[in-house]
């Protein structure tokens, strides 16, 4: 085995990764630094800092991104109204690499040569940290523990545990609990009983959103305020980008609003069945869609659309720090200069939908589409020659089609 000088683990305090920690001390006897972030998981992380302690180690970081995390990673998704397979908001995936940007930050500071993670070797979590770690800094090594040691079961980890004074969790010496990764963005649910696509999820998966039946039965109206392509304020009141998302996961969370129930096709090549809630981001989504119907110029808006799928993919892949990526988000954030203004929506058993819209660099013209008589010259003759014109080879095609 390579000699390993310092490790810097990605550690959550939950069991896998506290197992991790031992196992890279005991195989490398190396010094373990432990990185956790706070992403707005809504765990208490000061436990954390008790569980490394008691594993001995002595540099112990825990860090709070829930800025950084939407100002840099969620709002520029949502500039190009990202979807993966069409549905798919990306919540775990667009989390990996700012925590790989952190680890990587960490390593150098604190002159490790590796830096390790909890990601299983079926997943996509392992493509996007390491992935992200070899664009940020090729002599970075990565360990990924799920992948190397020969624990192979669920068993094997609890009586490592056991072994090693680990404590576990009474909740998971019965029953496994569900593969669980959460954020501000959202919260994804996958394993057990949901590895059955068949079988329809139980209630009890939904953590951040009421069932839209259970949602109150008056509408909530809310209004969103854009500046340049990002959200800026909830109801006339301005917020950072992360207070932001909050008000607007309990909003969304009260409403039943951004459940999903997915199969999708992970990159390693399996399909994979989860439940995710994205309150937040599936009313961020339909509203930056709203001021961009009016502020975007058509061909721009189209454009846009086009090379989402690929944008997404990018993500959902891993490929967030490459150039392909970047290029695309120059791109898309050109396209924001003027996405601004205000969208009005109702919140209603499950669904978000804009009423009203409205902006200073607006490019609807009510004069020009109006129905009645206007003042703006519009030659009704130009729609005809119009129509003649792209009518022409149609004519042609359908002559000879004997039609
Ligand atoms: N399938 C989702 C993705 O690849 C979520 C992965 C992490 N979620 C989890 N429950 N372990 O982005």
């Amino acid at each position: 085995m390579t000699k390993i000088e310092k490790i810097v683990l990605s550690y959550s305090g939950g069991l896998d990764t506290s197992i991790i920690l031992k196992w890279l001390q005991e195989t490398y006897g190396c010094e373990v630094v432990t990185f956790t972030a706070d992403l707005g998981q809504g765990e208490e992380l000061e436990a954390v800092r008790a569980k490394a302690e008691m594993s001995g180690v002595k540099d112990i970081r825990i860090v709070d991104l829930r800025e950084e995390f939407v100002r840099d990673f969620v709002f520029p998704m949502l500039r190009a109204n990202a979807l993966y397979e069409g549905q798919y908001l990306l919540g775990s995936s667009i989390a990996r690499p700012l925590i790989a940007k952190h680890l990587v930050g960490l390593a150098r500071e604190v002159g490790a040569d590796a830096v390790a993670h909890g990601a299983t070797g079926k997943g996509n979590d392992q493509l996007r940290f390491e992935l992200a770690v070899n664009a940020l800094d090729p002599s970075i090594k990565v360990i990924a523990p799920w992948r190397k040691w020969n624990i192979r079961s669920r068993m094997q980890l609890l009586e490592y545990a056991e072994k090693h004074r680990i404590p576990v969790p009474s909740d998971k010496r019965g029953e496994a609990p569900f593969s669980i990764d959460a954020n501000l963005l959202h919260t994804s649910t996958e394993g057990k009983s949901l590895e059955n696509p068949a079988e329809v999820a139980p209630d009890h998966v939904y953590q951040r959103t009421v069932d839209p039946v259970d949602a109150p039965d008056t509408p909530e109206i809310i209004t969103i305020g854009f500046e340049r392509g990002d959200p800026v304020s909830v109801n006339g009141k301005a917020m950072t980008p992360a207070a932001l998302l909050t008000e607007l996961n309990g909003l969304g969370g009260r409403h039943g609003i951004g459940r999903l129930d997915l199969v999708e096709n992970r990159f390693i090549g399996m399909k994979s069945r989860g439940i995710y809630e994205t309150p937040g981001g599936t009313i961020l989504l339909t509203a930056h869609r709203g001021i961009e119907s009016i502020t975007l110029d058509r061909a721009a808006a189209h454009l846009k659309d086009e090379i989402m799928p690929r944008y997404a993919e990018l993500i959902y892949n891993g490929f967030w720090f490459a150039p392909e990526r970047e290029m695309l988000q120059a791109l898309i954030d050109h396209s924001q200069a003027f996405v601004s203004g205000e969208v009005t929506l109702r919140l209603y058993k499950g669904s978000a939908s804009v009423i009203s819209r409205a902006s200073p660099c607006s490019l609807y013209s009510a004069d020009l589409v109006t129905f009645e008589e206007s003042a703006i010259a519009f030659d009704h003759h130009d729609a005809e020659g119009f129509i003649r014109l792209n009518g022409l080879r149609l004519r042609s095609w359908a002559a000879r089609n004997g039609r």
